[in-house]
C-alpha cells in the first residue's frame, strides 16, 4: 500500500524531520568466491553437485568429534554482546566448514545500529503480506551486512492471551493471518541468502508473572511451564504459520521453545520435531534450540530432533555426546542425521560457496530501512475511534502535544530490541508537517493539571500514553496502568488520570495508543479519537503525522481483539488455565481470540479485523463460484465517502460441526485483501478457499476432515462486521452452492450448537458461476 501523500510540501516536511526519502534501492548480493576450499582435495566443495550428496562426501569425512563440535554454540555471551553474533557455531577450517553467524530479531537486527521497525504485531495490524515481504527483506539484509547467516526470527507464536509479555513480538490472535504474513516475512528474509529461524515452535504463549507470589513466578514461567493442549487445537491454531512456514516458504531453520508441550520438552518433542516438523511436512532443515536451556537433556533431544542447543551446549557437551554415543543411548547414525541436517541446509543456501558476509554497516541502506519502517508503521496504525475530529485539517490552529511517547523512542526488552539508526518523534514530525501558522505545544503529561491547561488552550489535545510488555515476564493485567508484582497493589493510575483530566479540558482530545497488545479501553467514550500505534519503532513520528493530518489513511485493522473487561478473555478467571503451576491447561481449546468472543456471545471493545478508515466504504454483491475444486467469492467494494482511502476485506468461514460434541468457532478468518479505492470508486476483490480452508482436524481419525454440510461463508470488514454471506453445502457428491443453508447454519449456531446441522440432503455438483 502507498501513502496518500497529495501535494509535495508534506514529504518535503517529513524528509525534513528525518522520516527517510530515499528509494528502496536493492543492494546488489556480492556473493563473492566459495570459501569451502579446493574441490580435489574436498570433493564436497563441488557447487555442482546437489546439497544431499555434498552432505553425504563431507559427513564421509568427519571425525564423530567433528561431527559434534557443530551440534552445539560457542559464544556464550554473544546474546549479551553481539560479538561475534547474537549466537555463533564455530566452524571447522580443516573440512573447509565456515562458521555460522546468527542474529536476532523479528523486529530488526540487535547488533549496533540498524532499522527498528514497529513491533511486529503492527504487521498484524497492517495484514498485508506484501509489507512482511519488505520487512522481512530488509531485516535480512541487515542481518547479512551485519556478517550473519541466520535470523532468529519471525515470530509465529499465536497470542492466547493479551498478557503474554512477548504479544509484541507477535502477528496476534489468528493463525491464518499470522501464517500469510509469516510465510512472506521469511520470504523476503531468505531472498537475502540468509536462513529464517522461525519461531517458537512451540506454545510458546506466556513468559511467566515474575515477582509474583508464591511460586508463580518460576513456575509459570516459560522454562518450566507445560502447555497442556489437544491435539486439534495444536492443528487448527498454532501449527499452521510453522506449517506454511515450511511448506510454502521453505524455511531453513526452525527454532525449539523453551516450554514444555504435554509434558515433553519443546525441544525433544518426538511428536512435533520428528512426527510433524519432519515426517509430515517433510522439513529438511536444521532446529535450533531457544537460548539457554530450552534443551533439556542430552539423549532425547538428539533422538528426538534438536540438532543444535544455543547459545553453547549444556547438555550437547562434547563429552556428554560423546558419552551418550559411547552407550549406545544415540547412535552415530543419529547423529549423522543430525549434522547432515544442518549442512544439507548450508549447502541448500550456498553457504559453502560464497566468501563470508562482510559486517559493514556503510553498505546498509539505512534511508531505505527507514522509509520500510514507517510504511510498516503507517499501515499498522488502526483508528479505533473518530468523532470526525481527524483528519486534523486547516481549521487546526493549535495543537497539545501530551505525554512522554511522543518524545520517546520505545525499545522493547529483550530479544526483539533493537537500536534504531534514527528516531523521529511524534513532537517534531507534528510540529514539521503543522507548519508555522499552527501553534505546537508540548508537555510531557507528569502533571495533569498542567497538561489540562495547555490542552484548554489548543484546538486540538493529543495524549500519547502505552504500555510496556517485555520478553521475559507478562503483565499482570490489561489496564492501561498495570504494575509489575514486585510494585504491589495498584495505588495510582497516572495515564488513566491524565487522559481524563486532559478530556475534561478539552472535548478535541485524541488519545495515541503506544501498545503491545489489547488493553482495556473503559475511558474511550469521552474521546473524541482513538489511535493505535503499537510500538511504532524508529519512525513511529512521521507516520503518526503523517495519518493525522490524513495525507495516508489509517491502514490497520485490529489484529487481537480489545475486551471490554479483563473477566471477558479466554483464559481469564482459571488459573489452571493461565498462569498454570507447571501445567497450563489450554482447555479453551481452539476458542481463543474472536473465536472465544463469537462462540460465548460476548460483544468486545474492539473486535479483531476493526478499523476505521478517513473515508467509508460499503461491501456488495457477493457471488459464488466453483474453480477448480476450490470456491471463490467475488464481491465489490466500494469508497462511498468522497476521499481516497484503504480497506481490509475479509472473508470468515462458519463451519458445519463435523461430529457430535466437536463445536466449532461461529466464524474464522481464511482470507483478506487490502485494496487502496479512489473515492466513489468500486473494487471487485475475490478469495479462493481449498479444502484446506474447509478442513477440521478429526481426533478421532487423527487427520484432516472436510465434514459434510453447509458452510456459512460471510464478508465483511471485521469478525463483527459481516454485512455479506454466502454458502456452500459440502456432500457426498462435492461442492454445490446454495445460499439458504447459511441462514438456518448461523441461526442454529446462534442459539447453540447443533448436531443435525451437518446433515444436509446430498446435492449433485455444480460448476460455474452461480447467485
Ligand atoms: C528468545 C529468542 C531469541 C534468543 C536469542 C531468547 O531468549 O526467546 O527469541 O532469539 O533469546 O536472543
Amino acid at each position: 500500500m502507498r501513502s496518500l501523500v497529495p501535494w509535495p510540501g508534506v514529504a518535503a516536511a517529513l524528509i525534513l524531520v528525518g522520516c527517510g526519502a530515499a528509494s528502496d534501492r536493492a543492494l546488489p548480493v556480492e556473493l563473492g568466491a566459495s570459501r569451502c576450499g579446493n574441490v580435489a582435495e574436498r570433493p564436497w566443495c563441488d557447487a555442482r553437485l546437489d546439497p544431499a550428496e555434498r552432505t553425504r562426501l563431507l559427513l564421509a569425512a568427519m571425525t564423530l568429534s567433528q561431527k559434534i563440535d557443530l551440534m552445539a554454540g560457542d559464544h556464550f555471551l554473544g546474546v549479551a554482546t553481539s560479538d561475534p553474533a547474537t549466537g555463533t557455531v564455530n566452524g571447522i577450517p580443516e573440512l573447509g566448514i565456515p562458521p555460522l553467524y546468527m542474529s536476532d530479531g523479528p523486529a530488526g537486527t540487535r547488533e549496533g545500529i540498524s532499522t527498528a521497525f514497529p513491533a511486529p504485531i503492527a504487521l498484524g495490524a497492517s495484514f498485508n503480506p506484501e509489507l512482511a515481504y519488505d520487512m522481512g527483506k530488509v531485516i535480512g539484509r541487515e542481518v547479512r551486512l551485519k556478517g550473519n547467516d541466520l535470523v532468529h526470527g519471525p515470530t509465529v507464536d499465536i497470542m492466547r492471551t493479551g498478557l503474554a509479555g512477548r504479544t509484541f513480538e507477535t502477528y496476534g490472535e489468528d493463525p491464518y493471518l499470522a501464517t500469510r504474513l509469516g510465510v512472506r516475512w521469511i520470504d523476503g528474509a531468505q531472498s537475502e541468502h540468509v536462513i529464517g529461524n522461525v519461531k517458537h515452535y512451540l506454545l510458546n504463549n506466556q513468559e511467566g508473572q515474575v515477582g509474583a507470589p508464591p511460586l508463580l513466578s518460576l513456575i509459570g514461567g516459560r522454562h518450566l511451564i507445560s502447555a497442556m493442549v489437544d491435539e486439534r487445537t495444536l492443528r487448527e491454531i498454532y501449527l499452521p504459520p510453522f506449517e506454511a512456514a515450511v511448506k510454502e516458504a521453505g524455511v531453513g531453520s526452525v527454532m525449539c521453545a523453551y516450554n514444555l508441550i504435554n509434558l515433553q520438552p519443546a525441544c525433544s518433542h518426538r511428536h512435533l520435531l520428528q512426527g510433524v516438523l519432519r515426517d509430515e511436512w517433510g522439513f529438511d532443515g536444521f532446529v535450533v534450540s531457544d537460548y539457554l536451556l530450552a534443551v533439556k537433556d542430552t539423549v532425547m533431544s538428539i533422538n528426538n530432533g534438536n540438532e543444535i542447543e544455543m547459545p553453547v551446549g549444556f547438555f550437547y557437551q562434547p563429552a556428554e555426546i560423546q558419552l551418550a554415543v559411547a552407550t549406545g543411548l544415540v547412535s552415530e547414525a543419529t547423529i549423522d542425521v543430525r549434522v547432515g541436517n544442518i549442512l544439507r541446509t548450508l549447502f541448500r543456501f550456498g553457504f559453502f560457496d560464497r566468501a563470508d558476509f562482510p559486517s559493514d554497516d556503510g553498505l546498509i541502506d539505512y534511508p531505505a530501512g527507514d522509509l520500510a519502517a514507517r510504511r510498516v508503521a503507517e499501515e499498522g496504525m488502526v483508528l479505533l475511534k473518530n468523532n470526525g475530529v481527524l483528519p486534523l485539517n486547516s481549521a487546526t490552529r493549535s495543537i497539545a502535544i501530551i505525554g512522554k511517547p511522543a518524545t520517546t523512542y520505545h525499545n522493547v526488552g529483550g530479544s526483539a530490541a533493537v537500536t534504531p539508526w534514527r528516531y523521529t518523534s511524534a513532537v517534531d514530525a507534528i510540529t514539521a508537517r503543522a507548519g508555522s501558522n499552527v501553534t505546537v505545544t508540548y508537555d510531557d503529561g507528569s502533571q495533569p493539571a498542567r497538561a489540562a491547561a495547555r490542552a484548554a488552550a489548543a484546538d486540538v489535545a493529543l495524549v500519547f500514553v502505552g504500555d510496556n510488555a517485555k520478553e521475559g515476564t507478562d503483565k499482570t493485567c490489561l489496564a492501561l496502568d498495570c504494575p509489575p508484582f514486585w510494585m504491589g497493589p495498584l495505588l495510582s493510575s497516572p495515564q488513566k488520570n491524565l487522559i481524563e483530566a486532559v478530556v475534561s479540558a478539552n472535548p478535541h482530545t485524541v488519545v495515541l495508543l503506544e501498545l503491545g497488545g489489547p488493553i482495556l479501553t473503559p475511558w474511550r467514550d469521552r474521546l473524541a479519537g482513538l489511535l493505535t500505534t503499537w510500538y511504532g519503532g524508529q519512525a513511529t513520528g512521521s507516520a503518526v503525522a503523517l495519518v493525522l493530518f490524513g495525507d495516508t489513511d489509517p491502514g490497520g485493522r485490529l489484529p487481537v481483539t480489545f475486551p471490554d473487561a479483563e473477566s471477558q478473555t479466554p483464559t481469564a478467571g482459571n488459573f489452571l488455565q493461565y498462569p498454570g503451576q507447571l501445567v497450563a491447561q489450554y482447555s479453551e481449546g481452539v476458542f481463543i481470540g474472536y473465536r472465544w468472543y463469537d462462540h460465548q456471545g460476548i460483544a468486545p471493545a474492539y473486535p479483531f479485523g476493526f478499523g476505521l478508515s478517513y473515508t467509508t466504504f460499503a461491501a456488495s454483491d457477493l457471488t459464488l463460484n466453483l474453480v477448480d475444486g476450490r470456491v471463490r467469492a467475488t464481491w465489490q467494494i466500494t469508497n462511498t465517502g468522497t476521499r481516497a482511502g484503504s480497506t481490509v476485506g475479509q472473508v470468515y468461514l462458519g463451519k458445519p460441526m463435523p461430529e457430535p460434541g466437536v463445536e466449532q468457532p461461529p466464524s474464522a478468518l481464511q482470507g483478506f485483501k487490502k485494496i487502496d479505492v479512489p473515492a466513489g470508486a468500486a473494487q471487485t476483490v475475490s478469495v479462493d478457499l481449498d479444502d484446506a480452508a474447509f478442513a477440521y482436524w478429526s481426533e478421532s481419525q487423527n487427520g484432516w476432515r472436510v465434514a459434510d454440510g453447509c458452510y456459512a461463508i460471510r464478508v465483511g470488514f471485521s469478525s463483527r462486521d459481516l454485512p455479506l454471506t454466502a454458502a456452500v453445502v459440502r456432500s457426498d457428491s462435492g461442492w454445490r452452492i446454495d445460499n439458504a443453508c447459511a441462514s438456518s447454519s448461523l441461526a442454529s449456531r446462534a442459539v447453540a450448537s447443533d448436531a443435525g446441522f451437518f446433515t444436509e440432503p446430498p446435492v449433485p455438483p455444480i460448476s460455474g458461476k452461480q447467485g
